[in-house]
């Protein structure tokens, strides 16, 4: 059984957690490939309910080798900090089932500091990943190789320094207490350094031999900085690209699973064309509990955006969609989606008729309202994708397969 990825097709929070916790679970290796602790996959498993920013879920069963792949960015801490929870609910840690790669990159208390002093207009996360990337790609950033060769604490010293010369924003009081900080985040690397090995070899392996591989992506399509809605994006590649880059192995996927919301959301700020502000939005935010995993901020939400969900199509070569949270679209009158933009770029919108009927947990395709179907197959013939799997709700068994996921 070969390789899977799974994207956001728009700006995240598409309910990936789920498909990648049913298919973490027959994988022999998980793979991050981009993005930090600004992403939150919520995984239930039986009674428990697991929530994971930067570790791969494949820990969660625990079959599976997990890598962070060179294209992700790191906190310690939050490394530390995660494994910790994870550990205290069963979720055992070696260095031959978790796997961090190297060249991936440190988010540092700095980078958290800067995050929140710089990029408030963008409405981030303020998990430092703006300002990591940035000392990634300005090549002043710290990886993870120096968690091994013992010089992360020089190297860190050195690069405070470089930051105070660079950013007059920084106040003194703010310097004295990062420089503080600095012994405990020594200890938390050298705890860490076990985990820090060359994955490639991993993979190349894993591709030779065969191996049930999953590809977990962060955030959304439009989240993407290179094709996203810059700036109002995070600062790496979500679409497949990223994939490669963040992982460094070729693989020929399987299927490229889209996770598809019914209806849209995002969370912080930017463009958003069929972005409800009336009763109707609020009705989909208190039935899709559209509040965000990582900050907790309400998400914007509006109606489902076929002109875009096209371009995340073309984007990620999607051939298997998963279409998420329908059931919280039960109750509406009508519903309007978007088709193309005008030349003023608002929304060119096709009424569709809703169903009253609660669809929570439904299994069978053809136990849906028509109405329900009717949306459903129009949004599928639309991105002429298949809509292999309608989730019916948050359990791992509220879901409708229509095409075999593996
Ligand atoms: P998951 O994996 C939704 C958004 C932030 C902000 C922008 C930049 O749960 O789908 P950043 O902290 O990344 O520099 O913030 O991107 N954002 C997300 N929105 N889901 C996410 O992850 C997100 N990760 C970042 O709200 O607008
Ligand atoms: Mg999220």
């Amino acid at each position: 059984m070969p390789s899977y990825i799974v994207m956001g097709a728009q700006w995240g929070d598409e309910g990936k957690g789920k498909i990648v916790d049913v298919l973490a679970e027959k994988m022999d290796i998980v793979v991050r490939y981009q993005g930090g602790a600004n992403a939150g996959h919520t995984v239930i498993h039986g009674d428990t309910k697991y929530v994971t920013h930067l570790i791969p879920s494949g820990v969660i069963s625990g079959r599976s080798v997990n890598i962070i792949g060179n294209g992700c960015v790191v906190s310690p801490t939050t490394l530390l900090e995660e494994m910790d929870i994870l550990r205290r609910q069963g979720v055992s840690f070696s260095p031959e089932n978790f796997i961090v790669s190297p060249a991936a990159h440190m988010v540092l208390p700095v980078h958290q500091y800067l995050d929140k002093v710089l990029n408030e207009k963008i409405g981030t996360t303020v998990r430092g990943i703006g300002p990591a990337y940035t000392d990634k790609v300005q090549r002043t950033g710290i990886r993870w190789e120096r968690a091994c060769d013992g010089s992360f604490e020089e190297a860190y010293r050195e690069h405070l320094d470089f930051v105070e010369k660079v950013y007059a924003i920084i106040e003194k009081k703010e310097m004295r207490t990062l420089r503080d900080g600095i012994p405990e985040l020594v200890r938390t690397v050298e705890s860490l350094k076990p985990f820090v090995r060359d994955a490639r070899p991993v993979l190349a392996e894993a591709v030779k031999n065969d191996s049930n591989m999953l590809f977990e992506g962060a955030q959304g399509t439009f989240l993407d900085i290179d094709h996203g809605t810059y700036p109002f994006v995070t600062s790496s590649n979500t679409s497949i690209g990223g994939a490669y880059t963040g992982s460094g192995i070729f693989l020929d996927f399987k299927k490229r699973i889209g996770i598809v919301k019914s209806y849209t959301t995002r969370v912080g700020e930017g463009p958003f064309p069929t972005e409800l502000f009336d009763e109707t939005g609020e009705t989909l935010r208190r039935h899709g509990n559209e509040y965000g995993a990582t900050t907790g901020r309400p998400r914007r939400c509006g109606w489902l955006d076929l002109a875009l969900l096209k371009q995340s199509c073309i984007i990620n070569g999607f051939n298997y969609i998963v279409f998420s949270k329908i059931s919280c679209l039960s109750g509406l009158k009508t519903l309007q989606v978007a088709v193309d933009y005008h030349p003023d770029g608002t929304p060119v919108y096709r009424e569709l008729p809703g169903w009253e009927e609660d669809v929570l947990g439904c299994t069978d395709y053809l136990a849906l309202p028509e109405n329900c179907r009717r949306y459903i197959e129009f949004a599928e013939d639309f991105l002429g994708v298949p809509f292999g799997l309608i989730s019916t709700g948050p359990d791992r068994d509220h879901v409708i397969e229509r095409q075999p996921v593996f």
